[in-house]
């Protein structure tokens, strides 16, 4: 996709990783003044020391410091900091504390559907309860809080629903929430006494995957797919409409329809998706990522 890796940062996670290059012309001072500061902060002023499980505190206080000016001026506290190693790691180890109970009590959580596979396999795992919610394919794939309504009103008949999941900008279905889909979640989530797990990407890359997204267009000039405006992620969701013979072939061979179509894809023309079974979808209907 064409997305540069931040040269700041590599410099200076080299710098901490290998500190002799500190004397070292080919780095620009402000990436030896950050790599300086984080040694300093280390035990044994080496990143190969054991620290807290929450991460460096130096760099806490810098992610608490980033957060007040983004959200101008209010307050955050390095105390509510937890540094991961990435994105799964962090969902993982957010589930696992939410996770509890057994049978009707366990922990319900909700999750958009098309989804990120790691959601489904972890809930797997800590045996949660999956609660689906549908994006409406019909509206750019929009969260709808009527939706969330519906989902958590027949989830609780059999569990306690605890968390709600958003994926913003969405994978696979790559749409950007608008500021108000954003507010009422997070209202609905209130009221609903549930966790809210945001799972979301930085305006700037956005902005150059929205201007990549548009090129998506072209999926619609093709006969059997359409594919709604993609507003900024690095996916795409295209629905896909297969012919009865296609649909009856792939059963012969015990494959997902979808599956099928893209096999057959990647073997004509070399062009690899992945299947919308995958994900979730709608009963019937067939995509891919
Ligand atoms: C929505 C979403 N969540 C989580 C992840 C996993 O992120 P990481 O690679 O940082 O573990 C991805 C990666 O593509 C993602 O798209």
């Amino acid at each position: 996709m064409g997305q540069k890796p931040i040269t700041f940062m590599c410099q200076v996670l080299a710098l901490c990783q290998y500190p002799d290059l500190l004397s070292s012309p080919s780095f620009p001072e402000d990436a030896k003044k950050r790599a300086m500061r984080i040694l300093q902060a280390c035990g044994g002023h080496s990143s190969g020391s054991y620290s807290a499980s929450a991460g460096i505190q130096t760099i806490r206080e810098n992610v608490a410091r980033y957060i007040e000016h983004r959200d101008r001026g209010i307050a955050s506290d390095p105390e509510n900091i937890f540094l991961s190693t990435g994105a799964s790691s962090a969902i993982m180890a957010v589930l696992n504390l939410l996770v509890s109970g057994k049978g009707k009590n366990r922990t319900g959580v909700m999750i958009p559907i098309p989804q990120y596979p790691l959601y489904s396999a972890t809930l797997a795992e800590f045996d949660a309860v999956q609660i689906n919610y549908c994006l409406n394919e019909e509206h750019q794939w929009g969260l709808d809080v009527a939706e969330l309504q519906r989902a958590l009103g027949q989830a609780k008949a059999h569990c306690q629903p605890r968390v709600l999941c958003v994926i913003n900008p969405g994978n696979p279905t790559g749409q950007v929430l608008s500021r108000e889909n954003i507010e009422a979640v997070i209202r609905f989530a209130y009221e609903e006494h549930l966790f809210l797990m945001a799972d979301e990407e930085k305006k700037a890359v956005l902005a150059r995957l929205a201007e990549k997204a548009q090129l998506m267009k072209i999926l619609n000039k093709q006969p059997g797919i359409q594919c709604n405006p993609v507003q900024g992620a690095m996916y795409s969701f295209p629905h896909i409409q297969l012919p009865p013979k296609a649909l009856q072939r792939a059963k012969e061979l015990g494959q997902p329809a979808d599956m099928f179509f893209c096999k057959q894809l990647l073997e004509e023309t070399g062009i690899c998706v992945v299947p919308g079974s995958g994900f979730g979808q709608k009963e019937g209907t067939y995509h891919f990522r």
